[in-house]
């Protein structure tokens, strides 16, 4: 696990770009944290930087959106989902198992549902004296946390938390 601070939505960005590297067929990205804190931010990164050549919407309200990139990639929003089975119509499972990559905001609620292994990235506002207006532009520090969980990451975890130690500090 890795924990430690990003300085603004491009450094969020950046740490998008250096997590796309890494994805492969099949991997589940949940992002978790409060509303605004940067999820949607660094999933359109993550796509953009994994060959989605389209804009990427939020999909709060349509909940998954399909994209294909150098690998079939998803973005779903599970927001508004609360019941476990509601969850289960999204089929996310079978995404996964055509060897889509997956990435969910507000992921946390189906853990335990699609499989022991995921990468968790968490995002937390830090306590900031900058204006509303220089937040919404994407000026503010986010405490950010990469967490590998289960089989499938464990070659590729050690690697990606040494390359994210080159770029930040790692508390
Ligand atoms: N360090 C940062 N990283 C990402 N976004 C930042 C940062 N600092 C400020 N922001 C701003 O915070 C907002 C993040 O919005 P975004 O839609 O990505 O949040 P979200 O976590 O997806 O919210 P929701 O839970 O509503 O889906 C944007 O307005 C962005 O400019
Ligand atoms: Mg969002």
């Amino acid at each position: 696990m890795s924990r430690f601070v990003v300085e603004n939505a491009e450094d969020t960005k950046l740490l998008a770009q250096t997590i796309a590297k890494y994805l492969r067929s099949g991997d589940l990205v949940i992002l978790s944290g409060d509303l605004g804190t940067g999820k949607t931010v660094f999933a359109r990164a993550l796509l953009a930087s994994m060959g989605v050549k389209e804009v990427v919407t939020s999909p709060t309200f349509v909940l998954v959106k399909s994209y294909q990139g150098v690998i079939p990639i998803d973005h779903i929003d599970i927001y508004r989902i609360y019941d476990p089975d509601e969850l289960d119509i999204l089929c996310i499972g079978d995404l996964l198992e055509d060897g889509h990559a997956v990435v969910i905001e507000w992921g946390e609620r189906a853990i335990g549902l699609l499989g022991p292994s995921y990468i968790q990235i968490t995002f937390e506002r830090l306590e900031s004296e900058i204006s509303i207006d220089e937040e919404v532009a994407g000026a503010a520090k986010r405490f950010v946390t990469v967490d590998f969980n289960g089989p499938r990451f464990r070659d590729r975890a050690r690697q990606l938390e040494a390359e994210i130690e080159t770029i930040w500090s790692v508390a």
